[in-house]
C-alpha cells in the first residue's frame, strides 16, 4: 500500500509540474534583452502565440512604445494593479539557491514549490480553508521537497522561505513602473502574497516607492481567482472596474480578472504560452511592462 501511495504522490506531483499551470518557467520568454542571464527558465525563448488575441509590440521583438502609434490603445485607464509573484517578481530566482542546497534537483524543486503553492491557493479557496500566502508557500515547500525526497531541514527550509521575501524583479519592472508613473496613473499590487511578505519584496526590489498601495488578498481571505480578490482593485482604488487594468503573466489569473470586468494585460513572459480556454481573454498582450505607456490614451 505505502510503495502505490508513493508511486502516486510521485506521478501527481509530475503531472502537476508538468501541467501548464505548473509549468511556469519551464517554457521561458521575456521581453527581447529583458531575460535574465543564466540557468533561469525564462531565459530562451519560444515563438509567439496570438491565437484570438491582440498581441502588442510584437511580444517583445519592438522597443517599448512600438504600440504608441495609438492603434492598439486603450482608453480611459485610470490605475494600474500589477500581479506579484511572476509579474513584477521572478519566482525562479530562487532556484540558484534551491540548486545549491540541492545539487542536480534545484530546477525540479522550484517548479514543483511554485506548482504546488498555486495549486494549493486553489484547493484552499475551494475548501473554504484559508491560509495565508506565506504558510501556503512552506507548505508547498514542504510537499515539493518530500516528493523530490529532498532531506528539507529546519534550516534549510528557513534559508529558502527567507529568499521569497528578496526576489529579484524583472528588468522591465522599475522602468515600466517608473514610466507609467509618469503618465500619472496610479500604480499598485493585487496580489495573493500575504501584505508583509509583499511590502519585503517590494522594498528588496527596490519598487515599494514607486507603488501607491500594496491590496493583499488577505482582506478578503480567498485567493485568486475569486471575483472578491479582483474587485478589491476597483475598491481600493477608487476607479471603475474597467478603468483598472490589471496586469499579470499569470494566464489564468487575466482570466479571472476578465471575468470580474477589469481591463487586462497579459505579460507574456512565456511566449508559446497559450491563453487559457475559460472564456475570457486578455484586452492586450504584452512583452513587457515598459510596453504599457505606449497603450494608454486618455479618455475623451
Ligand atoms: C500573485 C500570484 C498568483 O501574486 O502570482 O497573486
Amino acid at each position: 500500500m505505502e510503495i502505490d501511495r508513493r508511486a502516486f504522490v510521485t506521478a501527481l506531483g509530475a503531472a502537476v509540474a508538468a501541467s501548464p499551470t505548473a509549468a511556469e518557467g519551464s517554457r521561458p520568454v521575456a521581453g527581447a534583452g529583458l531575460a535574465p542571464a543564466g540557468p533561469s527558465p525564462y531565459a530562451s525563448y519560444a515563438s509567439g502565440w496570438s491565437r484570438g488575441l491582440r498581441p502588442v509590440a510584437g511580444a517583445g521583438l519592438a522597443p517599448a512604445g512600438a504600440a504608441s502609434g495609438q492603434a492598439d490603445a486603450v482608453e480611459g485607464i485610470e490605475a494600474f494593479a500589477f500581479d506579484a509573484y511572476g509579474t513584477l517578481f521572478d519566482v525562479f530566482s530562487v532556484t540558484a539557491l534551491c540548486e545549491e542546497l540541492f545539487p542536480g534537483n534545484g530546477d525540479a524543486l522550484a517548479q514543483r514549490w511554485r506548482a504546488k503553492q498555486l495549486q494549493y491557493s486553489l484547493l484552499r479557496s475551494l475548501m473554504g480553508r484559508h491560509r495565508d500566502f506565506w504558510l501556503v508557500t512552506g507548505d508547498a515547500l514542504v510537499y515539493a521537497a518530500r516528493s523530490l525526497e529532498l532531506d528539507l531541514t529546519a534550516a534549510r527550509r528557513a534559508q529558502l522561505m527567507d529568499a521569497y521575501l528578496s526576489l529579484e524583479a524583472f528588468p522591465d519592472v522599475r522602468p515600466g513602473l517608473e514610466a507609467l508613473g509618469a503618465r500619472g496613473v496610479r500604480l499598485a499590487i493585487l496580489s495573493n502574497g500575504e501584505p508583509r511578505m509583499l511590502e519585503a519584496a517590494a522594498r528588496s526590489a527596490g519598487i515599494d516607492t514607486l507603488l501607491d498601495t500594496i491590496i493583499s488578498v488577505e482582506e478578503v481571505r480567498i485567493f485568486k481567482v475569486s471575483p472578491r480578490v479582483y474587485n478589491l482593485g476597483p475598491e481600493r482604488l477608487g476607479v471603475g472596474r474597467s478603468a483598472l487594468g490589471f496586469v499579470s503573466s499569470n494566464a489564468w489569473d487575466i482570466a479571472g480578472a476578465a471575468s470580474a470586468g477589469l481591463t487586462t494585460f497579459w505579460i507574456q513572459r512565456r511566449a508559446a504560452e497559450p491563453p487559457e480556454e475559460l472564456g475570457f481573454e486578455a484586452d492586450r498582450v504584452v512583452a513587457a511592462i515598459t510596453d504599457l505607456p505606449g497603450l494608454l490614451r486618455a479618455a475623451g
